[in-house]
C-alpha cells in the first residue's frame, strides 16, 4: 500500500488524476471502476481538463441507491453524467451504473458482476470511505467476501448524504452496491480522502485491524492499493511521516 499526503485536496488530486491519466494514455481499452460523492469531483474535473480520449474506456460504477429514478438529481446516473460523462467522448454503451429502479435485485446484481468479468475486471477503481469506513455503500460489517448487492444504509450514512438530497429523510434506505470482494478483485485500487472529518475511519482502515467494522480495512489485504489524501485526512495516521518520507524518497521509476 502506498501512502501519498499532500497539503490539500487539489494537490492529493492532481497525483491521482496523473496516476489514472497514465493507464489511459497505457491502455484506451481500460476498465476504470468510478465513485461518486464529493471526492471525486475534484478528480474528475482534472480528468476533463486533461481531454483525454475515453471512446474505448469501459467504466463500472461503485453503487446506486435503490428507487431513485436515474434522471433524479441525486442519483449517481445523474451524478455521473454531470460531473464526468457528458463533458468526455465516452461511449454510452461502454457505461455500467448500478439500476437502483431494476424490479429484479440479485438478477441484476449477479448480471452486473458477470459483465465484469466479461471485460477482463477492472483495471483500476476509484474510492472514497465513508467516516463509517465504508466502501463504495458497503456498510460495516459488511462481508469482506461480498459480491454486488443490496445494502440497507446506517443512520450515520444516511445524515451524511442528506446535503446531496436537500434533506435527511429524503435518503434512500436502500442500495445497490459493488461489494468487497468485487472491489478486491480491481488490479488497482485507488482510495482518496480529504478533510478532518474522514480521519479516523482513514486511520483505522489504514493502520487499524482488518475488520469488517471497517470495511476500507480489507485494503490492506489487497496488493496494489494508492492512497491519496490531504493532511487533515492524514492527521490522524501513526506512521504519517514515515509515509511522507517514503514518497519524497521514491526511486525515479515508481514516480507517479
Ligand atoms: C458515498 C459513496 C461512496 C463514497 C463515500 C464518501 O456515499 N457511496 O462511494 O466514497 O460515501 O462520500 P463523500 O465523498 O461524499 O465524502
Amino acid at each position: 500500500m502506498e501512502i501519498i499526503i499532500q497539503p490539500t485536496p487539489a494537490a492529493a488530486t492532481s497525483v491521482a488524476a496523473r496516476l489514472l491519466a497514465g493507464l489511459i494514455r497505457k491502455k484506451p481499452a481500460a476498465v476504470l471502476g468510478l465513485a461518486t460523492g464529493s471526492t471525486p469531483l475534484l478528480l474528475y474535473r482534472e480528468l476533463i481538463a486533461l481531454q483525454l480520449n475515453w471512446r474505448k474506456l469501459t467504466t463500472f460504477n461503485l453503487d446506486e441507491y435503490v428507487g431513485l429514478d436515474p434522471a433524479h438529481p441525486a442519483s449517481y446516473h445523474s451524478f455521473m453524467e454531470e460531473n464526468l460523462f457528458r463533458h468526455v467522448n465516452i461511449a454510452k454503451k461502454n457505461v455500467h451504473i448500478p439500476d437502483g429502479m431494476t424490479r429484479d435485485v440479485p438478477k441484476f446484481c449477479a448480471r452486473y458482476e458477470k459483465k465484469i468479468r466479461a471485460v477482463g475486471g477492472v483495471d483500476l477503481q476509484v474510492l472514497g470511505i465513508g467516516t463509517v469506513g465504508h466502501i463504495g455503500f458497503n456498510e460495516p460489517t459488511s462481508s469482506l467476501a461480498s459480491r454486488t448487492r443490496i445494502k440497507t444504509l446506517t443512520a450515520q450514512t444516511r445524515r451524511d448524504n442528506a446535503k446531496f438530497f436537500g434533506q435527511e429523510e429524503a435518503v434512500p434506505y436502500h442500495v445497490i452496491t459493488m461489494g468487497i470482494g468485487t472491489i478486491m478483485d480491481a488490479r488497482h485500487c485507488l482510495l482518496l480522502a480529504f478533510g478532518k472529518k474522514k480521519a479516523r475511519a482513514l486511520a483505522a482502515a489504514l493502520e487499524g485491524p482488518i475488520s469488517a467494522m471497517n470495511p476500507a480495512s480489507v485494503l490492506q489485504w489487497h496488493p496494489k492499493v494508492t492512497v491519496c489524501v490531504d493532511e487533515e485526512a492524514a492527521s490522524e495516521l501513526s506512521l504519517r511521516d514515515y509515509y511522507r518520507w517514503a514518497y519524497d524518497h521514491k526511486p525515479g521509476w515508481q514516480k507517479i
